[in-house]
């Protein structure tokens, strides 16, 4: 069921049920991150391995901190500079952590989304949220209640319809190795702005298939028609013959239905072009095509975030 009933999500939670919530990255699908009975429904319905771990949402740093062994300098400076907002911190975990929710890591990750609902819901509970994106495992995140409903309707009691999702990419994933800051996910909040705020950072590749590595698996965001990026009209020359959808920045390809194109931002505004970015993947997975022929944005701020999650979908692709 979708619904805007805060309560409802309320109970259920307080149950040891699963829901799904509005973030302002992606939808969560969240439970009691303290009870690994609740943990384990998480696994359960993505079918996500056990070993890769799960962010837990807060309302605030006050609120994390009974979880956290300490929360450095640095971890402030970033929490009060982004949060709410898409930046999740890996930070070295307190006992009341269960095992599950980090797959055995020391650290945890931990993130204070920035959606009025899902604030609030999380202010009403006594216990912090585990969320992971609410997809199934290895496809593409949902940015609306629709998203959700059309690939785990069934298998959760409620959808808490917060709208779309604002921003549209997942979290940035942060973490500290000794006096180097690092980044494991580039995401909503774009590495020029962590820089500016704490100096250079490290931006890891995570293609590891081990997110004890930490990061993420290498088929992420895949939708089930194959991806093939490169430059649009020479990919289009090449495939003559070949049933194409397009995903472009900004304008229409010649020579190819409208209706099988989908432009990000006709005005090359990439926040935009991120809010829209994971619809547009499903809009084409569900037309008639054989191959989605897609573009690069330019290398910075948010496109540098999306170039990541159509490079991981081309990957994948070939996979
Ligand atoms: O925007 C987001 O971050 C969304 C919303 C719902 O908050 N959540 C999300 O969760 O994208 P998920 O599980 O789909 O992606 C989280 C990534 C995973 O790839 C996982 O491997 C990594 O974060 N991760 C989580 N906990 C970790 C830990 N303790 N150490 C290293 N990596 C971790
Ligand atoms: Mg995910």
């Amino acid at each position: 069921m979708i619904g805007k009933d805060l309560e409802i999500a309320k109970q259920l939670l307080e149950n040891g049920e699963v829901v799904a919530i509005p973030t302002e990255t992606v939808y969560g699908l969240a439970g009691n991150a303290l009870n690994p009975i609740s943990v384990t429904k998480i696994f359960q319905i993505k079918e996500r391995p056990r070993f890769d771990p799960l962010i837990v949402h807060t309302h605030s740093v006050e609120a994390m901190r009974p979880f956290l062994k300490e929360v450095p300098p640095r971890a402030e400076q970033l929490f009060e500079a982004f949060s709410p907002g898409a930046l999740t911190i890996l930070l070295p975990r307190s006992q009341r952590i269960p095992d599950l929710v980090t797959a055995g890591l020391e650290r945890v990750a931990v993130r204070i989304p920035n959606h009025p609902l899902t604030l609030e819901l999380l202010r009403q509970l006594d216990f912090p949220l585990a969320a992971p994106s609410a997809n199934p495992f290895g496809y593409i995140s949902p940015t609306s209640a629709e998203h959700v409903a059309a690939q785990l309707g069934k298998r959760i009691p409620y959808i808490l319809d917060g709208g779309p999702a604002v921003v549209g990419i997942e979290s940035t994933i942060v973490g500290f190795e000794e006096e180097k800051t690092v980044i494991y996910r580039k995401g909503g909040i774009p590495v020029e702005a962590i820089e500016a705020m704490i100096g250079p950072v490290d931006v890891r590749q995570t293609s590891s298939s081990s997110p004890a590595a930490p990061g993420m698996l290498r088929s992420h965001y895949a939708p089930t028609v194959p991806l093939e990026l490169g430059d649009l009209e020479a990919l289009q020359a090449a495939r003559q013959g070949v049933q194409l959808g397009v995903l472009s920045f900004q304008r229409f390809v010649p020579g190819i239905p409208e209706a099988h194109q989908r432009v990000l931002s006709p005005a090359g505004d990439l926040a935009e072009a991120a809010r829209g970015l994971f619809a547009a993947m499903r809009e084409l997975d569900a037309l008639p095509i054989e191959l989605i022929i897609a573009e690069l944005l330019p290398e910075e701020g948010l496109g540098r975030a999306i170039n990541d999650r159509l490079r991981r979908a081309a990957m994948a692709a070939k996979n």
